[in-house]
C-alpha cells in the first residue's frame, strides 16, 4: 500500500519534470510556450509552477516511464495512462500541464488545458490512491508560508488566477480543483489561517459560488471577505488588462465584508430604475441586514441604504426590526 503510493508519487515527480522539460527546451513544446507567453505567463512563472506540455503522441509519457521501470498497471492506477488495444496510452495529450502538489509539496496529480478549445477545457487526474480532489488545494505548498504569516488565504477558482496573482505579488493564493469548496478544504484552511478572501470570477457562476462559500467559512469560524470583479472578467484577465497594482489594491485589498457582498449580489435581481424594483430590493436588503448580529454594523448599512435610495432611516429600521422579530 505505502510502497505503491511511493511509486505513484515518484512516477508523478518524473512526469512533471518531463512535461516541464518538453515545454521549456524542445521543439515539441514551442506552440505551448508561445501560447503561455501570449497569455502573460512568464518563464519565471512557468518555472515556479513547473508548468509543462504533454505532446500529442499516443504514448510518449508512458514510454518514458516504462523505461524507468514503472509498470503499465501503475501508470493506470496513477491516472497517467490507460491500457488500450496497443498497450499503455497517455491520458494527457496535446495539453498544457499544471502539476498539482499536495500540502507537503509532492506532485500528486495533473490538470491539462487544451490549446484549441477541445472539451473539456481542463482535464484532471481522476481520484487515485495519492489524489483526493475534495481535499487538495492548488498551490497550498507554496502559499503556506505567506498564509501563516498574514493569517489570510486568497481563494481563487482557477490555476491561471493563482499563477497570475503570484506574479502580481499575491503569494498566499490557492484554488480548489474545479469543485466547490468542501468541508474538508475548510478544515485544511482552519489550520493555517483566520481569514479567507474569496476572489472568484466576475461572472454569475463565480458570484453564486462565492455566496456558497460564506456559510461554510462562517461555521468554521473563519472570517470571510469577498473580492468583486467586473462581470466579464476573472482575476487572470483583470491582471492582464489593468495590471498588478490595480488588482492588488483595487480588488484584493478592497474585498468586501460578507454583508456588503450579499447586498451587492441581491441587487442584480432587481430593476432599480422602477419603484417596484427599488421596494423589492430594499425589502430583501432589510432582511440581509436584519440577519447581522452587530447592531453597529446594522445601523451603518441601513444608513447607507437610506441615503442611496432616499427613504427615511426610520422606515428602513422599522422594516428591518420587523424581520428581526420574526427571526427571534
Ligand atoms: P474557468 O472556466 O474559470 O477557467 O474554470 P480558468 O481558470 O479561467 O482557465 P483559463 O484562464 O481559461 O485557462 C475555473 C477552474 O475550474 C476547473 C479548473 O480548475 C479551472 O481552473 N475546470 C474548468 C475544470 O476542472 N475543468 C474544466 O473543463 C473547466
Ligand atoms: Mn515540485
Ligand atoms: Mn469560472
Ligand atoms: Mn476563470
Ligand atoms: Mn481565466
Amino acid at each position: 500500500e505505502q510502497r505503491e503510493q511511493n511509486a505513484l508519487r515518484t512516477a508523478h515527480e518524473w512526469a512533471a519534470k518531463w512535461y516541464h522539460h518538453i515545454l521549456m527546451n524542445t521543439e515539441h513544446g514551442q506552440r505551448a510556450a508561445s501560447y503561455l507567453r501570449e497569455r502573460g505567463f512568464t518563464d519565471k512563472l512557468a518555472q515556479t509552477f513547473q508548468l509543462g506540455y504533454a505532446p500529442a503522441m499516443r504514448n510518449s509519457l508512458a514510454g518514458f516511464l516504462e523505461k524507468k521501470q514503472f509498470s503499465t498497471g501503475q501508470l493506470e492506477r496513477g491516472g497517467l495512462a490507460r491500457i488500450g488495444d496497443y498497450g499503455a496510452a497517455d491520458l494527457f495529450r496535446d495539453r498544457i500541464m499544471f502539476p498539482i502538489h499536495d500540502a507537503r509539496g509532492r506532485v500528486c496529480a495533473f490538470s491539462g488545458r487544451t490549446l484549441d478549445g477541445k472539451q473539456p477545457k481542463y482535464l484532471n487526474t481522476p481520484e487515485t490512491p495519492i489524489f483526493a480532489k475534495s481535499r487538495i488545494l492548488y498551490n497550498l505548498h507554496q502559499a503556506k508560508t505567506e498564509i501563516r504569516r498574514s493569517k489570510t488565504a486568497v481563494l481563487f477558482e482557477g490555476y491561471a488566477d493563482v499563477i497570475k496573482s503570484w506574479g502580481a505579488g499575491v503569494l498566499n493564493g490557492i484554488a480548489t480543483m474545479g469543485t466547490a469548496l468542501t468541508e474538508e478544504h475548510v478544515a485544511v484552511l482552519k489550520r493555517v489561517c483566520e481569514e479567507v478572501v474569496i476572489c472568484y470570477d466576475g461572472d454569475d457562476a463565480g458570484q453564486a459560488a462565492a455566496m456558497k462559500c460564506l456559510p461554510l467559512l462562517a461555521r468554521a469560524g473563519i472570517r470571510a471577505k469577498v473580492a468583486m470583479l467586473p462581470p466579464g472578467l476573472d482575476p487572470d484577465e483583470y491582471i492582464e488588462r489593468y495590471g498588478s497594482e490595480a488588482f492588488v489594491r483595487g480588488i484584493v485589498e478592497a474585498a468586501a465584508a460578507p454583508a456588503a457582498f450579499r447586498l451587492h449580489y441581491a441587487r442584480r435581481k432587481y430593476k432599480l430604475q422602477t419603484e417596484e424594483g427599488k421596494a423589492g430590493y430594499l425589502r430583501e436588503a432589510s432582511k440581509i441586514v436584519a440577519s447581522l448580529p452587530s447592531p453597529i454594523e446594522r445601523e451603518l448599512l441601513l444608513k447607507e441604504l437610506a441615503g442611496e435610495f432616499e427613504v427615511s432611516f426610520e422606515t428602513l429600521k422599522q422594516e428591518s426590526n420587523e424581520v428581526r422579530q420574526e427571526l427571534e
